[in-house]
């Protein structure tokens, strides 16, 4: 919850100006902390009519935010995916305006799918990326681009992303459940409570000179779907439908949901919790689903 983060996290320069492009799901939540640390901060969305859309910027259609909105950022935080061509949005249309920023720090976000299928093994920071699926290849790309932009950029790359509004609370509500058994499958999670706190720790380590390119932000505990599903049950005091067996329950999929269960992985988080001192907020997915549950109700 962003008041118990609050606690937890120091507050940027009383100057700084944070821009966050594609405030989506983890973007509102990441305002939503900057708000209440008393950071001045703007959102983008593609459509002004949207929740939190401070300013619209859209690739596909040239539509940028203003000269006054972009003026005088310190902070800049990209949550927008790649093109279909697997260009940055955000360095395709702004590039030049960004550049003429005071930027202090730019933030990435990115996925754990650029590392690929790792056959179930544990994978840091140094492990060389082998992206299986197209959209990840794409999202490599992208993350090289920001790197080769020559601003001071710090990559986040992201597991399953899960909050409060979208985890297996709401699927079962929905009745959107599905049990499905991969032997040896696992899934690594983070829940946006721990994003938006360790991008506020990341910022103020690289303000003072310690800031590694690229950190995987993920929960403790990597884990089947079925364990996940069954503590959120728990939770909501209801059932499930019966465990099915992967090679039946593919026959139904959709290629998106398919390819999520083509690669095994386990994130590790010691460069954010070790080395760079970050404390989970939510280390696990009971930890994580609790708080779910509770802003459900
Ligand atoms: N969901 C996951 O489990 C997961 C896991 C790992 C990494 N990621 C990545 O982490 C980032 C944040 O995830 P999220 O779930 O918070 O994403 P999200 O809610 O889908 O937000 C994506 C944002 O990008 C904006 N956007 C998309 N295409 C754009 C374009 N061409 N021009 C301008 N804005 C554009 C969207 O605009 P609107 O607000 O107008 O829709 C939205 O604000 C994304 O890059 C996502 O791919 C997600």
């Amino acid at each position: 919850m962003i008041k118990d983060l609050v606690k937890r996290v120091t507050p940027l320069p009383h100057n700084s100006k944070l821009l966050i492009l594609g405030a989506g799901f983890s973007g509102q939540h990441i305002a939503a902390l900057a708000r209440e640390l008393g950071i001045k901060v703007i959102c983008s969305r593609r459509s002004n009519e949207k929740p939190g859309a401070d300013c619209v910027f859209n690739s596909s259609t040239q539509t940028v935010p203003s000269k006054s909105t972009l003026n005088n950022v310190t902070h800049l935080l990209s949550c927008i995916p790649p093109n279909a061509d697997g260009e940055d949005p955000v360095l395709l249309s702004l590039k030049k305006q960004i550049e003429n920023m005071p930027l202090r720090w730019v933030g990435y976000l990115s996925t754990t799918g650029v590392y690929g299928d790792c056959k179930g093994k544990w994978v840091d920071e140094s492990y060389i990326p082998k992206p299986g699926l197209s959209r990840s290849k794409r999202r490599l790309a992208c993350e090289k681009a920001w790197q080769n932009s020559g601003l001071p950029v710090q990559i986040l790359r992201l597991p399953g992303i899960y909050g409060p509004g979208r985890s297996a609370i709401e699927n079962i509500k929905k009745g959107n459940s599905k049990m499905i058994n991969k032997p040896g499958q696992v899934f690594s999670r983070i829940h946006i409570d721990d994003i938006a706190g360790a991008i506020f720790h990341l910022i103020n380590l690289a303000e003072n000179g310690q800031k590694p390119n690229i950190i995987n932000v993920a929960d403790n505990l990597p884990s089947t779907n079925i364990d996940v599903m069954r503590f959120a049950a728990s939770l909501l005091n209801t059932s499930l439908p019966p465990v099915e067996q992967f090679e039946t329950a593919a026959n139904n999929m959709s290629p998106m949901a398919l390819s999520f269960w083509q690669e095994n992985r386990r994130v590790s988080n010691q460069m954010l919790c070790k080395e760079l001192g970050y404390s989970l907020l939510h280390p696990d997915y009971q930890s994580g689903l609790k708080d779910c549950f509770l802003q459900s109700k």
